[in-house]
């Protein structure tokens, strides 16, 4: 792609709560990445157009120039594109809020990602995500997809498997995220931070976090944790993230050599989560009562005067991550970034097939991961134990194999036994008949001594 082009999106889940604040950031950056048309497409037309009318507004005040349109025809979407943005939520914050409240009511970890609810989110996920690619290969075969939606880790795998020459790259903000926090408490600016980083999506340590000079502060960041006061990431910020931010402390306590991911405290500490959770509002309640409110409302506002004066969308790393990646692909730049790949020895002792997070050089032919060595007994059991969840779960899919999902389940370190993850799967299958393929089970299956006739006995 050649310095002077001007470049054509699509952003799939135009209705997504941060579709707004990544079209501001492209605003921002318009002179670094220009754009010649920009569209929304999403399966929800009442609530994109909302998002898509003010975007309307901004842009014409802003950047009347860009062609832009919003649609929920994969064709019109799909045709012409150089970049796909991809965030979409497979059954809504309805389903999230299923994901995480059924797991709590058999007292086990409900999250959007991590655990049985990020299990169930996968199982909704992979048909989506894997339509999507076939849409962009279908109308733009040269176009990148750039993908946000989670659970990024299953979904990953799933692509791995399904569509192994696929243009996508699976993408998580939470590293940026924490790394903008980390440089703060260093008195850095994020990107003046050169990180080693290992793991999974959401699953994952920093191993070295050096400034340019080569200076390493990892020890300092360890002594002084996650917990910023100053909004240095709009995005976590709520009560409930700054709760996970603090947590990190316990994470660290386990291995104080590294500096954790923070989802790790759903597999390290599951029981403190459950303890600390209430069943009747859950993380899909409290984005509701404020993310999607205030986007909406800033949206409807926009609306109504016509105008953008009345305030804009707010712009955090979320948007500055996806802009960049697209610029390293644009414009071959071999940023060093955080990214899902195929690990292929990048992790030097775990299996080459296992989706990996770790930092990668981007360029025009997408990522070249960056070899981290190998890791320490404690997280590659983490590790491997984690992986295995993730393929049983596209393995399900794929099969439409009750066993494997049940298997699955029971391997999670969030789930205390088989039995406890066949009640909550069963749950999960009741609630997910409209997402999910039909499980089969296997013509050998054995029935647990609960379910038969106990009084029997
Ligand atoms: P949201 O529900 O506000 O937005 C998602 C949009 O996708 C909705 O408008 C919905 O109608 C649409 N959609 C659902 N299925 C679709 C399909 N098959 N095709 C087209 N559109 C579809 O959710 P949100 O909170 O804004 O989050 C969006 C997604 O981004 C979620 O998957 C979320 O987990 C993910 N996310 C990921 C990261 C990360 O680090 N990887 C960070 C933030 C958000
Ligand atoms: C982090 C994670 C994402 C997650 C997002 C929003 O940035 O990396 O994967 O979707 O937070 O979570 P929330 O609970 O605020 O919707
Ligand atoms: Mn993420």
């Amino acid at each position: 792609m050649n310095q002077n082009k001007q470049f054509s999106i699509v952003i799939a889940g135009g209705g997504s709560t941060y579709t707004a604040g990544i079209v501001m950031m492209l605003l921002e950056n318009a002179e670094r990445f220009p754009l010649r048309a920009l569209k929304l497409y999403d399966l929800d037309e009442e609530r994109q157009a909302t998002i898509a009318e003010a975007i309307a507004i901004e842009l014409k005040e802003k950047a009347p120039a860009i062609d832009f349109t919003w649609t929920t025809d994969p064709q019109t979407a799909f045709t012409d594109v150089d970049f796909c943005f991809a965030h979409i939520r497979s059954g809504g914050y309805k389903m999230r809020e299923q994901d995480e409240k059924i797991p709590l009511k058999h007292h086990v970890v409900g999250q959007e990602t991590c655990g049985p609810g990020g299990i169930a989110y996968g199982m909704r996920s992979i048909g989506d995500i894997i339509e999507l690619i076939d849409f962009m290969e279908k109308y733009s075969p040269d176009c990148w997809m750039l993908n946000y939606s989670n659970p990024a880790s299953i979904v990953a795998e799933a692509c791995r498997r399904l569509r192994p020459d696929a243009k996508i790259l699976n993408i998580c903000d939470m590293p940026v995220g924490t790394q903008r926090r980390m440089s703060q408490i260093i008195g850095l600016q994020p990107k003046d931070l050169e990180v080693r980083y290992f793991g999974m999506n959401h699953f994952g340590w920093w191993t070295s976090i050096k400034d340019k000079a080569g200076n390493e502060y990892l020890p300092y960041v360890a002594h002084h944790g996650y917990l910023t006061q100053i909004e240095v990431d709009t995005q976590h910020m709520d009560a409930s993230w700054q709760a996970t931010h603090k947590k990190a402390q316990d994470l660290l306590a386990v291995d104080p050599h590294y500096l954790p991911n923070t989802y790790l405290k759903y597999y390290l500490y599951p029981d403190y989560v459950v303890a600390h959770s209430d069943p009747d509002y859950t993380r899909a309640n409290e984005v509701e009562d404020g993310r999607e409110k205030r986007v909406f409302s800033a949206a409807q506002k926009i609306i109504d005067t016509g105008t953008s004066d009345v305030g804009s969308f707010p712009i955090d790393s979320h948007a500055s991550f996806i802009v960049d990646l697209a610029c390293a692909i644009a414009f071959n730049t071999h940023e060093r970034m955080l990214l899902i790949v195929e690990n292929n020895g990048a992790v030097a002792n775990i299996d080459d097939d296992i989706m990996v997070e770790v930092p990668c050089i981007v360029g025009k032919d997408g990522a070249e991961p960056l070899t981290q060595g190998k890791i320490p007994m404690f997280q590659r059991g983490m590790i491997l134990n984690q992986a295995m969840v993730e393929k049983l779960v596209v393995d399900a899919w794929i099969n439409h194999d009750y066993q494997e999902l049940w298997q699955a389940l029971t391997l999670s370190k969030t789930l205390p036994s088989a039995q406890v993850a066949k009640e909550v799967l069963d749950d999960l299958i009741e609630s997910n008949r409209e997402y999910w393929p039909e499980l089969k089970h296997d013509e050998h299956e054995v029935h647990l001594i609960s379910e038969s006739a106990v009084s029997e006995i």
